[in-house]
């Protein structure tokens, strides 16, 4: 399975979100944010925090951002769109309140292995850190060699 290096868990915000962009199979691009999710710490158990990525659409109406390039409004590990006020589990996707009720965000596979992010979706390929519109090609700085595919 091929699977590219995103990101240190710790670049992702506890109450906000890491941006980036792939491609989709049909080539056309879009954005997906990295939120932490805290599942439930079961009774003696240890808490163990790890990451989801979603699509950076809302159910309600999908062409609204969740993010809007400044970090995602993440409360109690709830992703509150910023539009209607719709808030979606940031472990499941799952909104039950407001325009977006009974909705899910859209998931994008990720997995935590020794601290990072990795994507592992083979739907999609990583393309940019940031949104669509942060799309840098003469940047060959760093961070172009910090997403490597193995
Ligand atoms: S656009 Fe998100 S709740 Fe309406």
């Amino acid at each position: 399975m091929t699977r590219t290096r995103l990101t240190p868990v710790e670049a992702v915000p506890e109450n906000g979100s890491f941006l980036f962009t792939v491609s989709e199979r049909d080539g056309t691009e879009e954005e997906v944010i990295l939120v932490r999710c805290t599942p439930d710490t079961p009774p003696g158990g240890v808490e163990e925090p790890t990451v989801r990525a979603w699509r950076n659409a809302c159910q309600h109406e999908t062409d609204q951002r969740l993010d809007r390039g400044f970090g995602a409004a993440v409360r109690d590990g709830e992703v509150v769109c910023p539009k209607h006020g719709s808030m979606f589990d940031s472990c499941t996707g799952y909104c039950d309140t407001g325009k977006a009720a009974e909705s899910y965000l859209s998931a994008v596979d990720v997995e935590v292995d020794d601290g990072a992010v990795y994507l592992t979706d083979p739907e999609v390929e990583y393309s940019h850190d940031g949104g669509l519109d942060d799309d840098d090609d003469d940047d060959d700085g760093p961070s172009s060699t910090s997403h490597l595919s193995f």
